[in-house]
């Protein structure tokens, strides 16, 4: 959203209604909008993004990255005769476990590869429900308050002409970012709308209008989350051996961890066969 080169957007919603009613546009040259936490005015119902430029972000003490792509969801269902949406909540479920394993065993950040840019092409039914699941995700603020557990989010930016996120689940992702944005601890990155090669494209568009050009700094500067360190581990569950357009450039000098285990199944014992190629 907001860049040194972009507008901020400061979005107000009507009390009650899905969609915003009004959009300014700040012309500012700051931050990206998801690294300045949202905050309540005296307007009801108005989430203003602060136009200061943010405060330095303490790095987590642990610093191991993980990055899964959690595969097997439908199938996971489908061999208990379940249909694919259950799979996928239990699959969020499974999520919210290993977030609070993660954290025991000193990860710094965990990434998830929740929705991609190619998931849009589902079944109506079944984006809705993964939809759902993100905003049930992002709201156990409760649960990642206590774990001292920080959530970004990075994919397409939201007022990029190929995005696609609802409103809704823009609010949501804000909201978690804006509730646990003073939390230390383990970060936890949820991919949604996400592609690798598109945010390489960005990231190469923007390198080439820099004094120095197009090089390995300066694509790694214009990146989507630019503060996201190499990945360690990369994980991908239910036998597929690929790397399906993810974390292309974080993930370049990243182990790889394949597993049949399907995405619900994958737990602390495989967690920890992951970390092992890892550490
Ligand atoms: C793959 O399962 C998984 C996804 C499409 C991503 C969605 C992930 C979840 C809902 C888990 C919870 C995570 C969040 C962030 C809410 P699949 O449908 O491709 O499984 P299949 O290959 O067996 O069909």
């Amino acid at each position: 959203m907001g860049s040194p080169d972009r507008p901020l957007l400061v979005e107000t919603a009507a009390p009650g209604a899905d969609d915003p009613v009004l959009v300014l546009v700040i012309e500012a040259a700051t931050s990206p909008l998801f690294h300045a936490a949202p905050r309540r005015n005296w307007l009801a119902n108005v989430d203003v993004v602060s136009t200061d430029p943010p405060a330095p972000r303490a790095e987590p003490a642990a610093s191991l990255h993980m990055a899964c792509i959690m595969d097997g969801n439908g199938r996971w269902a489908g061999r208990r005769g379940l249909p694919r949406t259950e799979g996928h909540t239990e699959g969020e479920e499974n999520l919210a476990r290993l977030v609070r394993v993660a954290v025991q065993r000193n990860i710094g950040w965990l990434t998830v590869f929740g929705f991609s840019t190619e998931n849009w092409q589902r079944p109506r039914p079944e984006v809705r429900h993964i939809l759902g699941l993100h905003e049930k995700l992002v709201g156990r603020v409760g649960e990642l308050n206590e774990l001292n557990v920080r959530v970004q989010w990075i994919g397409r930016p939201f007022d990029s002409p190929m995005a696609r996120t609802p409103r809704y689940v823009q609010r949501a992702i804000r909201k978690a970012i804006a509730d646990t944005a003073d939390n230390t601890g383990m970060v936890l990155t949820i991919a949604f709308d996400y592609g690798g090669r598109s945010e390489l494209v960005a990231a190469v568009e923007a390198a080439r209008q820099t004094d120095d050009g197009v090089t390995v700094e300066t694509i790694g500067e214009h990146l989507y989350l630019p503060e996201l360190p190499p990945v360690d581990v990369l994980v991908r569950t239910s036998g597929e051996l690929r790397v399906s357009n993810f974390l292309l450039w974080q993930a370049a000098g990243a182990a790889i961890y394949f597993t049949e285990a399907p995405w619900p199944d994958f737990d602390e014992r495989e967690l920890d066969a992951a970390l092992a190629l890892a550490r």
